[in-house]
């Protein structure tokens, strides 16, 4: 979701909030701009589409500034247009925003301004805001810092902000209330962005704003931070651990083939140190103090949206089926507005990549007002959601960028998978020789991983059969029904193709009547679990004449004999075969998007870490 840079220093800020701007393209957007300034006036060049069609526009135009404030929207109020992409600026042009999130009040500021003269010049409620800065900074004649505060008491909704002003290139002053701002900070210059990506190439030294904090950023004082009810706090430094490798393409046409080629790696830094390799126990060192609250609990309740929702399903049949607890697992999107039943000792766990999703993280909220123990499985590390958490476990993905989550996905299984087995080990749930098993297993996981990624060339002739096709069918059962609608996920955000994800015995209650000859169905029938029955189901998905491609153990031939295409993965315990099986189903949905053209790192109308509700 919209991207924001930010720099002040003695460089020229333009290549520097170029850059960073297309390190932020992964998040998804619709129009690009840039506010930039020597000291007198502010030069705002904006333009809808890409970061390069922005470069294109600014070619031959001022680009000269030492600060300077960049942005990638995607578009909330207004189409996408030049006229409604950021910066906005004030009525009398001497200020500059760039906003990322939603102020849900701007219509009634809106009619207010309107009454005392301002005229606005595009639909969004960004502008609404400077408006509001302008009008509160003149009437209480104060400076920026104060302004912006005092304008923020007015304001309900979530933003991220930065503001800059004319005269001013020594400072600019940012907020946020549930979207992300890290400032960074180097020698006499200051960064500040929606993430770490665009910064990590000047300074490891940054500071995470909290939500409802101020900060006014100059470039020849220390930072300093109010909260908006003017409080003052003190700025913590963190040092950023992340290298630049692991945000640039490495040789890969495209951020998800190297994503999904990372697994093998992503998946043994999921499990590094958390399994000790003497006596193969469980360790997590960011739950140890709630183990006996996790043994002790009545219910998990998993909140979470999109892939991450996929893989909380996962988490279900894991733990209820491991640690024995009862598990529910919610739409963050629909628990939040549901006055749901949270009772003492229910846990309620999150499941976020990005630690920013609005939906998940207002969930959260809700369930710590409810009193409840509130967990997190986040790949971000120090993001809003593994903040406001009391405990969790990071997965170590590294930075996803695909828009399609893949490695993070896999990861958050890993980590559920560590849980469960942590948790029935601790409660006595699981026979020791069955724990050892499968702390074996997962420690071959990487391999096996790696094997399944050599189907590669196999995956993409049957991406080459199926890319035109208007309707995908994905089936599994078990532990592997949460990998089917996973699948299907994949297929249609990235290639636009129809898809629907179903547990295989429940296609006979109407989805069947879909089946022809012209549709694919991708079906899981790996050993163990419910195998017999998955056999069933594709007889039945044959008799009809659909086309099959199965994903099965190593071995197997019986499917063999039904299916048209056949994508083997190695043997292992059913709870671990979501570890395998969805990596053959992401290959397929990359190749065929690949081959229909479709930009898979950045489809239409998505984005990457979705911050507004
Ligand atoms: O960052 P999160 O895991 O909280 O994101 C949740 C969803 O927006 C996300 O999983 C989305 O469904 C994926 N990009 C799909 O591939």
């Amino acid at each position: 979701m919209c991207g924001i840079v930010g720099y002040i220093g003695d460089k020229d800020a333009y290549p520097i909030i170029i850059k960073g701007l297309q390190r932020l393209e992964y998040r998804g957007y619709d129009s690009a701009g840039i506010a930039l300034s020597q000291g007198s006036d502010i030069t705002i060049l904006k333009q809808k589409g890409k970061v390069s069609d922005l470069e294109e526009y600014a070619a031959d135009k001022n680009r000269k500034g030492t600060i300077g404030i960049g942005h990638t929207r995607w578009a909330t109020h207004g189409v996408p247009n030049q006229k409604n992409a950021h910066p906005h600026s004030s009525g009398d042009g001497k200020l500059a925003i760039i906003h990322n999130g939603i102020i849900e009040n701007y219509d009634s500021i809106k009619r207010m301004l309107s009454e005392k003269g301002h005229e606005f010049t595009s639909d969004t409620d960004t502008e609404v805001l400077i408006h509001l800065i302008e009008e509160i900074k003149n009437h209480e004649q104060c400076k920026l810092f104060e302004a912006v505060r005092l304008s923020l008491n007015e304001v309900i909704g979530a933003y991220a902000i930065v503001v800059m002003e004319e005269g001013n290139k020594e400072e600019f002053i940012a907020a946020r209330k549930g979207s992300p701002l890290v400032i960074g900070i180097g020698a006499e210059e200051y960064f500040i962005a929606s993430d770490a990506t665009p910064i990590i190439e000047y300074t490891r030294d940054v500071v995470y704003l909290e939500d409802g904090e101020v900060a006014r950023v100059n470039r020849n004082e220390k930072l300093e931070i109010k909260t908006i009810s003017n409080i003052r706090k003190n700025p913590y430094i963190h040092e950023l651990e992340m290298s630049l490798d692991s945000i640039e393409k490495g040789g890969y046409p495209h951020f998800m083939l190297k994503e999904i080629f990372e697994q093998p790696s992503s998946v043994l830094d999921t499990l590094r140190g958390r399994i000790n390799p003497e006596t193969k126990e469980v360790k997590l060192g960011g739950l140890m103090d709630y183990e006996q609250k996790l043994t002790k609990a009545n219910r998990i309740i998993i909140v979470a949206c999109g892939t991450s929702w996929h893989a909380g399903l996962i988490g279900e049949y894991l733990f209820e089926d491991l640690a024995r607890i009862p598990v529910e697992v919610e739409y963050a999107s629909e628990f939040r507005y549901r006055n749901p039943i949270i009772k003492e000792n229910d846990i309620v766990l999150a499941i976020s990549q990005s630690g920013e999703t609005a939906d998940t993280l207002a969930a959260l909220e809700l369930a710590k007002e409810k009193g409840s123990t509130i967990l997190g499985i986040c790949n971000v590390v120090g993001s809003s959601i593994a903040r406001l958490t009391d405990a969790g476990v990071y997965t170590h993905a590294g930075p996803e960028i695909g828009v399609a989550s893949t490695k993070a996905f896999t990861t958050q299984v890993a980590v559920l998978t560590l849980m469960a087995l942590k948790i029935a080990r601790l409660k006595g749930t699981i026979t020791t020789s069955n724990f050892r098993n499968m702390i074996t297993e997962l420690e071959m996981i990487s391999d096996n991983v790696e094997k399944v990624l050599k189907s590669n060339k196999l995956i993409k002739e049957v991406a080459a059969e199926f890319k035109n096709v208007q309707n995908f069918l994905y089936l599994g059962r078990g532990y592997n029904f949460p990998v089917a609608l996973e699948g299907a996920l994949k297929l249609k955000e990235i290639s636009y193709i129809h898809a629907e994800g179903y547990p295989a015995a429940e296609m006979k209650h109407g989805p069947i009547a879909l089946i022809d000859e012209e549709m694919p169905i991708v079906v899981i029938a790996t050993k163990m679990g419910n195998y017999e029955k998955v056999v069933s189901n594709i007889q039945e998905v044959k008799a009809r004449g659909g086309r099959l491609i199965a994903i099965v153990t190593e071995g197997d031939i019986t499917v063999k004999e039904l299916a048209d295409y056949v994508i083997e993965i190695p043997e292992c315990s059913e709870q671990l075969t979501p570890l395998l099986t969805n990596i053959p189903l992401q290959l397929l949905s990359y190749y065929i998007a690949v081959m229909r053209g479709c930009n898979v790192d950045q489809p239409r109308n998505l984005a990457k870490s979705v911050t507004v509700e």
